[in-house]
């Protein structure tokens, strides 16, 4: 399958709906990286998103859709009060909310659970293609299971470009690091993936600990890199000849491709994915991380930097 590459016109979006809604599988911009779209009350087309990403069918999907009102209906809720607490704050932008399913939503889409995971983002062109498209989209992050998620129109391509039709190209995403997911049928709600979020504001609305999503594979985000090590500024200094680096303080090593991302949180993060991408492109086989500080407002880069370097599935 050849997947088009789409510019963002009213047209093209309106074009992107109508794929959606005829079963196809859809890459759009979300403000934190690119979503593989399909109809997400549809098992055909939710069984499509597994195959095209080659995700295995116990790591379930998010469910998008344009308002909080909508994203309701898709749950079984006693009582919404954190619910609306932390949709009015936080939406559209880019929190998952975890909660009972409602009925009509299908397990094949909660990878078999009981519970599901909604989103309402905040990019202009996912709100647009929501409204519609008029009905729940799955959209995992547009990339091929265990790769780094897609924060560009050439990443799609790069790791889906065969297997989908179509991908609306609106430049690079704003957070370039997935939703924060939380889930809020326990008590305390627990964090089940850090993401954009500023963790710091975020625990004060909810006191909630951290804990794991059923699909998260401990190896997940990995560049096609054969070996990466995460390594203090000093250690770097003893890495051997041909290692690249990737670091967040400015610092000119002789003879060494080198990847120099912003020195604060936010900017690292737009950037993180790319380079990685950028990294194997140039054929690197062994890339050392500098370190990224212990604090709050790095808690989800370091996770994701930690998940990129393991070399295990636990
Ligand atoms: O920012 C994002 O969240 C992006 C954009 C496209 O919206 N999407 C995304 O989807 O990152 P995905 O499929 O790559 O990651 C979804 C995460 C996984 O860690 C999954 O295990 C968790 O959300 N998740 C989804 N449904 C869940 C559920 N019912 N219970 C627990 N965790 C769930
Ligand atoms: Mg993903």
């Amino acid at each position: 399958m050849l997947c088009q590459r789409l510019e963002v016109t009213p047209q093209n979006i309106q074009k992107a709906a109508k794929l959606i809604c005829a079963g196809h599988l859809i890459a759009f911009p979300t403000e934190t990286v690119y979503g593989l779209g399909a109809l997400g009350l549809d098992e055909q087309a939710i069984q499509k998103v597994f195959v095209a990403k080659n995700r295995p069918g116990y790591n379930p999907l998010i469910l998008h859709v344009a308002s909080a009102e909508k994203a309701l209906e898709l749950l079984d809720l006693k009582s919404p009060e954190l619910f609306w607490q932390l949709a009015k704050k936080y939406w559209p932008g880019p929190l998952t909310i975890v909660a009972p399913k409602a009925k009509h939503v299908p397990k094949l889409a909660t990878g078999g659970l009981d519970k599901v995971a909604v989103r309402v983002p905040s990019h202009p062109v996912a709100l647009e293609l929501l409204r519609l498209v008029d009905a729940p989209v799955v959209a995992p992050s547009a990339n091929a299971s265990q790769r780094p998620s897609s924060t560009t129109a050439e990443h799609v391509l790069l790791t889906l470009g065969n297997r989908i039709s179509a991908v609306l190209d609106a430049g690079p995403c704003e957070y370039g690091l997935e939703s924060t997911v939380i889930d809020i049928s326990q008590d305390p709600p627990v964090i089940l993936r850090p993401g954009a979020l500023n963790l710091e504001n975020f625990e004060s609305d909810t006191s909630g600990k951290i804990n794991g999503s059923p699909g998260r594979l401990d190896k997940h985000y990995a560049p096609l890199i054969p070996e990466i090590k995460i390594a203090s500024l000093e250690e770097l200094q003893q890495a051997p000849k041909n290692t690249a680096f990737l670091l967040h303080t400015p610092r000119y090593f002789k003879g060494r491709v080198c990847e120099i991302l912003p020195n604060n949180s936010i900017g690292y993060a737009k950037e993180l994915f790319a380079a990685f991408y950028r990294l194997e492109a140039l054929g690197i086989q062994s890339l050392w991380i500098e370190k990224v500080p212990d604090d709050k407002s790095w808690a989800s880069l370091k996770d994701r930097i930690g998940r990129s370097s393991s070399r295990e599935n636990k």
